[in-house]
């Protein structure tokens, strides 16, 4: 079968290989997959920066959707021909996240899905949603399930604000689950021809952060002076200050990315006297993806997918998030 691996760290150094088929055992599940996305830890992977006991060759990539082809014996959860999804934090099921549980993720160090055939256990598989193609489900398990798990653990509700920082695959899925849930999104792009796309999605104001970096400010005003209840905070330290200045009093920010910068300076003061909830955000247990995709499923809710490549063009993917002229998610077709 074909399969895309990763010899030594470094975009050069993705190859097609030809691996043998995989059996499943007792627990697992063979399944074929048929498309993935891309996540910014992907690349962080083949980049080299990712951490946590890596060890070369990896078949890369953390999300993937496709059919199951054959079940082993004790497997219950699901049967050939169901549609599935990966479920990239394979030891999550339920509950709080537990530390000896957080090694275990698809894509690193566990092997990803650029492979047209892999057996996984049955937890580290979610149902797909019946409306979405396999490139559609593709996109949800690492990106749709962040920006899920911020609004819930927020309690973002009707009538609230919330505030989406960029256009990414995490902002334009939590800009959807905003105004599934009744609130007002206000989103921050570098580019108004992006804001204007993020409008026609349901965005109430959009500002450019790169004319306005003083943007915090302008939040405010937009969210009617008091600022907005929660903020998706996918940039990290070029970006808290700015957070903390357009959050309300007992106000919300999801820390969950670092697109600019891992080590913050924080104005106290806004934190303490606004009373704001700095919560870090790791995406979510199975259960709460579950209760996701029935949510997207009763919705009818599509991912915004900005390209679609080959099989064959994973290099020409990583180029164009790295680039990051996308809005929304990145896919992989393997049927094309
Ligand atoms: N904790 C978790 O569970 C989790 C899960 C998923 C992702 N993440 C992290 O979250 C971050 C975003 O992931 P993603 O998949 O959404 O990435 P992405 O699709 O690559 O999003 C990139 C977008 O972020 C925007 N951006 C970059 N710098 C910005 C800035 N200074 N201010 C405002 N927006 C800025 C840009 O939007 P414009 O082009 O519109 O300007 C850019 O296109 C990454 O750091 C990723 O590692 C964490």
């Amino acid at each position: 079968m074909r399969a895309i691996q990763l010899a030594a760290f470094g975009l050069d150094h993705l190859q097609q290989v030809d691996l043998p088929a995989p059996r499943p055992g007792p627990n697992e599940v063979l399944v074929r997959i048929e498309a993935a996305s891309l996540n910014f830890r992907d690349w962080m992977l083949v980049d080299g920066q990712l951490y946590r006991g890596v060890s070369l060759p990896i078949v890369p990539v953390s999300d993937g959707a496709g059919t199951v082809l054959e079940v082993g014996a004790a497997v219950t959860r699901f049967k050939p021909g169901d549609r599935v999804t990966t479920f990239y934090k394979s030891r999550w099921i339920a509950g709080a996240m537990r530390p000896e549980w957080e090694g275990a993720e698809i894509g690193g160090p566990e092997p990803g899905v650029m492979r047209e055939l892999a057996c996984f256990d049955q937890y580290s598989l979610a149902r797909a949603p019946a409306h979405l193609s396999s490139v559609q489900a593709a996109t949800l398990p690492i990106a749709a399930l962040t920006a899920w798990q911020v609004l819930e653990t927020a309690h973002i509700t009707t009538g609230q604000s919330v505030l989406l920082l960029g256009t990414g695959g995490v902002s334009l899925f939590a800009l959807q689950f905003a105004r599934l849930r009744g609130a007002r999104a206000i989103v921050l792009s570098s580019s108004d021809d992006k804001l204007e796309r993020a409008k026609a999605l349901g965005a109430d104001v959009g500002i450019n952060y790169a004319k306005y970096p003083q943007w915090g400010a302008l939040v405010r005003e937009a969210s009617g002076g008091a600022g907005v209840d929660a903020v998706v905070e996918t940039v990290g330290a070029a970006t808290l200050a700015q957070s903390l200045e357009a959050v309300r009093m007992h106000g919300f920010i999801g820390v969950l990315g670092w697109l600019g910068g891992m080590e913050a300076t924080l104005p106290l003061a806004k934190v303490v006297l606004r009373r704001v909830r700095l919560q870090g955000i790791s995406v979510a247990s199975l259960e709460e993806h579950e209760r996701m995709v029935a949510a997207i499923e009763a919705t009818g809710l599509a991912p915004v997918i900005d390209r679609v490549y080959g099989f064959g063009q994973l290099r020409e993917a990583f180029e164009r998030l790295t680039a990051g002229g996308h809005f929304g998610k990145l896919a992989v077709d393997f049927s094309a």
